[in-house]
């Protein structure tokens, strides 16, 4: 029995990080192309949201791996366990899919609330990252251990572009409601969404990797924009 929780612990924290990471780095694609198209001369901007965006893409491979070499495929959760699409959807009233991050590089003020909300997304990995280093079953895993080690030392490079952006622009850095509603997202997500998914026994495994819609999507798009 025993044995059983661990395994569907780490299956599940392990498909939670899988879909948060490909959702991370897919965003962040959209982010990248309008802030290139926003301000084009901001070289070391640009050169910052892409290291990040390339980092949360290894982090995602990590992932992938991890299953690989487990031999399963990951469990099939959805954005209601996405800390980043919970806080788009709370502060923007839109999915991220919806949104469109050419119409937020041209207001400043939708700007720096995405900046906001990405700096306090990074820093509860980061706290979170740290916490599950010390989790007894986490550390039982080295390969798993590996993996948050690495995306310990990378998280704080992830939310200094975005603050050093609003300190540049004399916007104000995150307020105290807004720490509020992460710490509800996380609250919600610990406590609420993942005793559920551990009892669920219906909860399937994916078919397919989250990654190999990036391609369809890019097709999808490339047609569209064919067509248009
Ligand atoms: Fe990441
Ligand atoms: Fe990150």
């Amino acid at each position: 029995m025993r044995a059983w929780f661990q395994l569907r612990y780490l299956d599940l924290l392990g498909s939670i990080y899988l879909y948060n990471e490909h959702r991370g780095y897919t965003a962040l694609d959209g982010v990248l192309e309008a802030v290139g198209a926003r301000w084009p001369e901001d070289a070391e901007f640009i050169a910052k949201v892409r290291k990040h965006r390339a980092d949360e893409h290894k982090h995602y491979l990590m992932f992938r791996r991890w299953f690989e070499r487990r031999g399963v495929m990951p469990l099939a959760v959805n954005r209601a366990c996405g800390h980043i699409d919970r806080f788009v959807a709370i502060m923007f009233r839109s999915a991220i899919d919806d949104l469109d991050p050419l119409r937020i590089v041209e207001r400043d003020d939708l700007f720096e609330r995405l900046c906001r909300v990405i700096s306090l997304t990074e820093r509860r990995g980061h706290r979170q990252v740290q916490i599950l280093l010390r989790h007894p079953v986490v550390r039982q895993d080295a390969t798993l251990m590996k993996i948050f080690r690495i995306i310990e030392q990378d998280e704080p490079s992830h939310w200094a572009p975005y603050d050093e952006w609003l300190d540049a622009h004399g916007r104000r850095p995150p307020s105290w409601w807004e720490r509020a509603i992460d710490r509800f997202i996380h609250g919600e997500l610990l406590f609420v969404k993942l005793p559920l998914l551990f009892a669920m026994p219906q909860l399937t495994r994916r078919s397919t990797w989250p990654n190999e819609q990036d391609l369809t999507r890019t097709k999808s798009e490339a047609v569209l924009h064919a067509n248009g």
